[in-house]
């Protein structure tokens, strides 16, 4: 039968199930704009059409519109209010955009009429995909794996991200098409759970952005209805996390659809709350992510049968006060060498009580009082290493517990190498297991809680990127309150600047608007939120901590965007003054070695105070002196 369809200027008018099919059998790229009768074929998209082929001028490029309504190929369209758009090569469909989204559009024909004319002229391959909606059979062949079983492993040697359908793009339909994007991406998909979470699932999930303005709203909406919870990774990709991060896009959909048109957020997100998809920020937060929705979820071990949870193992690493002394710098270059990342370090001074909690099985032995002697004289600095193995790959990288037996059968082993004399104390320690290594991880970083305030300029212009990146850092926010801080209580918070030049205009600008407080929670708390916010001055910060919030966000020296306790004495000072007395549990006071040489007896009843046992585990090994 002759084709009833009607050349126009630019676009060929589909109306029925033959002339489909007439118009899939034309040679070249084929653009399909499908439309509902009720609202009509999409105008918006007619100019950049044009514009695209006056451009192109290129006679393999057709552009259609069809009503899916009448055409029986397009059953599973019809409804939809989403502007669809399909490419067709040769009849088979080669992409399908959502949306009126021009950038994406463009980029889409262009690439796809490129590769059309690479399977006519060159004979490649044409890269055909499915849009699940044209299927029938949807859910047998849908490729998505069942969900994981408990205590299932991880494959070794990959790193995962969690990522999350969030209820809005589910609620229109869009899972699986994500889904199949997400694979044709060459993602990996090793788990996918249904879940509608709970209010208060949602809010320990986000409990890091309680302090935002639209808190409520992202509880509302997080537990709205169903999302899909992905353990997803990518063969070849190191690290799949920043991967993942570039395909959803930035968080504000806005921004996405400018800057990453063909990003998840850009094509599946409405706005910034409601942006469709969500990404792990980090290794630590995937982590803590796979194991809030996975809990028995395992990684399988690279190198031996034990399997651990996926991230990195930890280790306590001690440098001991003669070769802290001396050689710092080079012990931390051989931690460096070795592939180690250093999490945390501190420098304290021990005190003999606090010697005799960490070394509580050693206290018997006829090498502790010698011990002891040296772990008190002076600093010393733990280290919290992180790498695959640590544990282990630490205590090789040692060498033997006695100086003699290292210096003899292991001349390259640190302990060898870093070792004042024979018959000295060795110099440096490992923990012996795992779970030793978390203990004693954290007796000298225990959960701290330090103080931290968003300052008026700053809660206006960026509190959104600050709260996110408090969230993406891992702190947990205990206490949170928006405040409008009165002279009294200004000219109170900064006692220590009375009488500095900038006192006067401290007050002034901490008074300017409602400032955000919080009590912020984690190992290592108060030096941690220091470091993320960098140096006072935000020129020093540019050079020193360039992604610090300060380098990013300060204005000046004295508009300088946030503000954190210098110390753990002034955290729980100012916790106190702007929250009241509240419970700091498992709270533990070290004397910095920066600010004192020694400890407090507040510090040393706070430590015998602590429920959990810090000492080693029962550990023949660790023996520290050469007895030999
Ligand atoms: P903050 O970390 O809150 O601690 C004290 C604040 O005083 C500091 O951030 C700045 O806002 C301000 N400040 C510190 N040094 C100076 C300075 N030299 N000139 C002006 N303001 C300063």
């Amino acid at each position: 039968m002759a084709s009833k369809k009607k050349d126009i200027a630019l676009q060929i008018i589909i109306s029925n199930q033959e002339q489909w099919e007439e118009s899939l059998s034309s040679k070249g790229l084929l653009v399909v704009d499908v439309y509902q009768a009720w609202c009509g074929p999409c105008k918006t998209a007619v100019s950049l059409f044009r514009k695209i082929k006056n451009e192109l001028g290129d006679d393999l490029l057709q552009f259609a519109v069809a009503e899916a309504d009448s055409i029986d190929a397009l059953e599973k369209y019809r409804g939809k209010c989403e502007p669809t758009f399909l490419f067709f090569g040769g009849g088979e469909l080669v992409a399908v955009v959502r949306g009126v989204n021009a950038p994406l559009l463009q980029k889409t024909i262009i690439d796809q009429l490129e590769a059309e004319k690479n399977v006519l002229n060159q004979g490649l391959e044409r890269k055909v995909v499915k849009d699940e909606a044209l299927l029938v059979e949807e859910e047998e062949t849908s490729p998505i794996p069942a969900q994981v079983e408990d205590d299932e492993l991880l494959p070794s040697g990959k790193s995962y991200t969690v990522a999350i359908i969030k209820p809005d793009a589910v609620a229109h339909g869009k899972a699986d098409e994500i889904i199949m994007k997400i694979q044709e991406a060459g993602f990996e998909i090793l788990a996918n759970e249904e879940k509608t979470m709970t209010e208060s699932e949602v809010r320990d999930f986000y409990q890091h952005r309680a302090g935002e303005e639209k808190f409520q709203e992202l509880i509302q909406f997080m537990s709205s209805g169903p999302c899909h919870v992905l353990i997803i990774s990518k063969s070849g990709e190191e690290d799949v996390i920043p991967a993942w991060r570039e395909f959803i896009g930035p968080t504000d959909v806005e921004v996405a659809k400018t800057e990453k048109p063909e990003s998840l957020r850009a094509q599946y997100g409405t706005e910034i709350l409601y942006n469709a998809v969500h990404g792990s920020n980090d290794t630590e937060q995937a982590s803590r992510e796979l194991a809030f929705f996975f809990p028995t979820f395992k990684q399988q071990h690279q190198h031996t049968d034990e399997s651990v949870f996926m991230s990195p193992e930890r280790t306590l690493a001690l440098i001991r006060p003669e070769v802290l002394r001396g050689r710092k710098d080079e012990v931390l270059q051989c931690i460096q060498e070795a592939g180690f990342s250093i999490a945390m370090q501190k420098e304290v001074m021990l005190s003999e009580q606090q010697v005799k909690e960490f070394y509580q099985e050693h206290v018997n032995e006829d090498y502790y009082p010698a011990l002891q002697q040296q772990m008190t004289s002076g600093p010393i600095l733990a280290l919290a290493l992180v790498k695959d193995n640590a544990v282990k790959l630490w205590r090789n990288a040692l060498g033997p517990t006695k100086i003699t037996e290292a210096i003899n059968e292991a001349p390259d082993s640190l302990r060898a190498r870093f070792t004042p004399s024979e018959g000295a104390i060795n110099q440096l320690h490992g923990s012996s297991s795992p779970v030793s290594a978390e203990k004693e991880i954290n007796f000298f970083f225990p959960v701290e809680h330090t103080l931290a305030a968003i300052k008026p300029d700053a809660m206006e212009e960026h509190r959104d990127e600050i709260m996110e990146r408090i969230q993406g850092a891992g702190f947990t926010i205990s206490q949170i309150k928006e405040t409008n801080l009165s002279q009294e209580m200004a000219e109170e918070f900064y006692k220590e600047h009375k009488g500095k030049p900038f006192y006067e205009q401290l007050v002034e600008y901490m008074c300017r608007g409602p400032c955000l407080m919080m009590t912020l929670s984690k190992e290592n708390a108060v030096q941690e939120w220091r470091s993320l916010m960098g140096p006072t001055d935000p020129t020093e910060a540019q050079t020193a901590a360039p992604d610090s919030l300060r380098s990013l966000f300060a204005k000046s020296i004295l508009e300088n965007a946030v503000h954190g306790a210098s110390n753990i004495n002034h955290a729980t000072e100012k916790i106190q003054f702007i929250f009241g007395d509240i419970d700091l549990d498992g709270h533990i006071s070290w004397t910095s070695n920066e600010t004192s040489t020694q400890n407090t007896t507040k510090d040393i009843q706070q430590n015998e105070e602590r429920n959990e046992t810090t000492a080693l585990p029962g550990n023949e090994e660790e023996s520290v002196q050469d007895d030999s």
